[in-house]
C-alpha cells in the first residue's frame, strides 16, 4: 500500500513537472505534429507538412494551438516571464495581390475560441464590442484595411492587446543587414519568417520579419509594455486566421517557441514547401466533354435543354426590393444587350482585370442634349436635390465619358472637383458620338478601340478648362440654365 502511494505521488510529480515545464518546442514542418496541436475551424495539415489555417474560401476561420498550456507566470508571482518565438508564414491570395484577411500569433487563456468571427475579427473575437471577459495578446499580420479597427493600410503588422485595434502597428517591411528598410508584401505568397521577443525585465516587446532565414538586427516594431496584467498563470499559444470576401490560404511552415532563451531562427530551406493552390472544381465543359463520349444522344438532348435554359435565364434579370425604392440603379441585361448591339465587338472599348467594357446607348439617354441639365434628373426626386451637386455629377459624367482622352479628367481630378478644391467646369465638350447621326455605332476612324480606353485609365493630363477644349466640335454650355452660372 505504501509503495503504491509513493508511486502514485511520484507519478503525479512527474506529470505535473511535464505539464508545467514546457520550456521550449520546435516544429520543422508539422507532418507528425497532430498530437501536439489543437486545431479547429477549417485548419488541417497540408500534404507538404504545412499547417493550412484557412483555404482561400470566403469567410472561414482556422486555429492551431500548441496542445499544452504554457506557464507564463511563476507560481505565486504576478509577473509575466520573458518568451521568444519564431515562425514562418505564407499567405497565398485567391487573386494576385487581393487576399484576406490575415493571421495572428495569439496567446489566449483557452485554445477553444468558439463563436469567434471571420473577416476582420481574424477568428479571435466574436464582435468588436464584445466585453472580453478574458484577455488575449496577438501579433497580427493583416492584409485588409478595416476601418472598424482603424487599420493603417492593407499590409501591416500590429500588436493587439485585448482588442483588435492595434496598440501599435506599422506597414510590413524588413531590414537588410546594412539597415536598409525594404517593403514586404504579406499576401504575395512569399515565405516570411517572424520573430517575437518579450523581455520581462525591460518590459519590451520586439517584432521582426524577413523573407530570409537570418534574424534582422533591427526591429520592425518595438513596444514598451508590461504583459503581466494580460496573461493568466497559464496560457495557450498558437495561430488564428480568417478570410472574408477577400481570401488567402494561410500557412504556417515551422515554429520555434522558447521560455528559457532566444528561439532559434528557422532555416527556410529545411521547411516544407508552400502547397500549390488547391484545384478548383472541374469546369462544366470538361464534365460535358467526358460524358459526351459515353452517351452522345442523351447528353446532346440535355445540353440543348441547358442552353435553352441559360439563354432564358440570361434575358431575365432579378430586381431587388431596394432598387424599387431608390429608382433604377442598374440596367437589365436586356436593355444593356440592346444598347450595345448585343455586346458587339464594335462597342468593345477595352478589357481588363475587371472584365470587358462596352460602350452603349440607352433609349432614354438623349435628354441632356436639349440643353437643360435639370431634365435628366429623376423626376421621382420631386425636385428635392442639391442642384449644384447634380450639375457637378452630370458634368463629371460627361467629362469622364468623352471620346477625346485629353478631355477626360483623372481620378484625382474627379475627387478634386467633388471636394470643391477645383471650380466646377463651366463648359463640357459633348461626346463625339452625338454628332455621328445620333448613333452609337462607332466607325473605325472615330476610335472606340481598346487603346483609347487605356488612355482613359492611364490619363494623367489635366483638364484645364474651356480654353483647351474649345477646338472640340460641339460644346455644351449650361450657362443661363442652372444656378451654377455666372461663376
Ligand atoms: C462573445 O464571447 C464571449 C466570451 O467568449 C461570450 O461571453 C459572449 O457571450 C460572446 N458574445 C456573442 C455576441 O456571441
Ligand atoms: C465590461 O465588463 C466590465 C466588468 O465586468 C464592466 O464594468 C463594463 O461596464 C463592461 N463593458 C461593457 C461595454 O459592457
Ligand atoms: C544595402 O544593401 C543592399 C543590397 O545588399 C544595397 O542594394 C543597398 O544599396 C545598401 N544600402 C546602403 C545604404 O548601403
Ligand atoms: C531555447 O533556448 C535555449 C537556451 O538558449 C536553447 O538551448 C534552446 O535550443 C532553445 N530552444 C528553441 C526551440 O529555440
Amino acid at each position: 500500500m505504501e509503495t503504491f502511494v509513493f508511486l502514485w505521488l511520484l507519478l503525479m510529480f512527474f506529470t505535473h513537472l511535464a505539464s508545467s515545464l514546457t520550456q521550449d518546442f520546435s516544429f520543422i514542418g508539422f507532418k507528425k505534429a497532430t498530437p501536439n496541436l489543437i486545431m479547429s475551424g477549417v485548419t488541417e495539415i497540408a500534404n507538404t507538412g504545412a499547417i493550412r489555417l484557412t483555404t482561400d474560401t470566403s469567410r472561414v476561420i482556422g486555429h492551431a494551438f500548441y496542445s499544452l498550456p504554457i506557464r507564463f507566470k511563476p507560481t505565486g508571482i504576478n509577473r509575466a516571464l520573458s518568451f521568444s518565438t519564431t515562425f514562418v508564414i505564407a499567405m497565398v491570395p485567391e487573386y494576385v495581390t487581393l487576399g484576406g484577411h490575415g493571421l495572428a500569433f495569439s496567446i489566449t487563456p483557452s485554445p477553444n475560441l468558439q463563436g469567434s468571427l471571420s473577416s476582420q475579427y481574424l477568428g479571435l473575437l466574436n464582435s468588436s464590442r464584445a466585453n472580453i471577459s478574458s484577455n488575449f495578446f496577438a501579433v497580427e499580420f493583416d492584409t485588409v484595411k478595416d476601418l472598424e479597427f482603424e487599420d493603417i493600410n492593407d499590409n501591416h503588422v500590429g500588436i493587439d492587446i485585448n482588442s483588435l485595434e492595434s496598440s501599435i502597428s506599422t506597414p510590413a517591411a524588413y531590414f537588410l543587414p546594412n539597415s536598409t528598410k525594404k517593403e514586404l508584401f504579406l499576401d504575395s505568397g512569399r515565405v516570411i519568417q517572424a520573430w517575437i521577443d518579450y523581455d520581462s525585465d525591460k518590459k519590451r516587446l520586439d517584432v521582426k520579419i524577413s523573407p530570409l532565414s537570418e534574424k534582422p538586427k533591427l526591429s520592425l516594431l518595438s513596444y514598451n509594455v508590461d504583459l503581466s496584467p494580460v496573461f493568466g498563470d497559464e496560457m495557450y499559444v498558437g495561430f488564428s486566421a480568417s478570410t472574408g470576401l477577400l481570401a488567402s490560404s494561410h500557412y504556417i511552415l515551422g515554429w520555434n517557441f522558447n521560455m528559457s532563451g532566444e528561439a532559434l531562427s528557422l532555416s527556410l530551406p529545411s521547411l516544407p514547401r508552400v502547397p500549390r493552390p488547391l484545384k478548383k472544381k472541374k469546369s462544366p465543359g470538361l464534365i460535358l466533354g467526358v460524358s459526351l463520349s459515353c452517351s452522345l444522344l442523351i447528353i446532346a438532348v440535355i445540353a440543348v435543354a441547358v442552353m435553352f435554359g441559360i439563354k432564358k435565364a440570361k434575358d431575365e434579370d432579378r430586381v431587388e426590393e431596394w432598387e424599387l425604392d431608390f429608382g433604377p440603379h442598374r440596367f437589365s441585361y436586356r436593355e444593356l444587350k440592346k444598347a450595345t448591339n448585343g455586346f458587339g465587338d464594335k462597342e468593345l472599348l477595352g478589357s481588363g482585370g475587371f472584365g470587358k467594357v462596352y460602350k452603349g446607348k440607352l433609349p432614354d439617354s438623349e435628354e441632356w442634349q436639349s440643353g437643360d441639365i435639370r431634365d435628366v434628373v429623376d423626376r421621382r426626386l420631386n425636385g428635392e436635390y442639391d442642384e449644384d451637386e447634380v450639375v457637378m455629377v452630370i458634368k463629371l459624367g460627361l467629362l469622364c465619358s468623352n471620346n477625346s482622352p485629353e478631355v477626360r479628367p483623372t481620378m484625382r481630378q474627379v475627387v478634386m472637383y467633388l471636394e470643391k478644391q477645383f471650380p466646377s467646369p463651366e463648359v463640357v465638350p459633348a461626346p463625339d458620338f452625338l454628332d455621328a447621326n445620333d448613333s452609337m455605332c462607332l466607325d473605325d476612324a472615330s476610335g472606340g478601340n481598346a487603346g483609347e480606353f487605356e488612355d482613359f485609365v492611364d490619363s494623367a493630363r489635366f483638364y484645364s478648362g474651356p480654353n483647351q477644349t474649345s477646338t472640340s466640335s460641339s460644346i455644351f454650355s449650361f450657362a443661363g440654365k442652372t444656378k451654377t452660372d455666372g461663376r
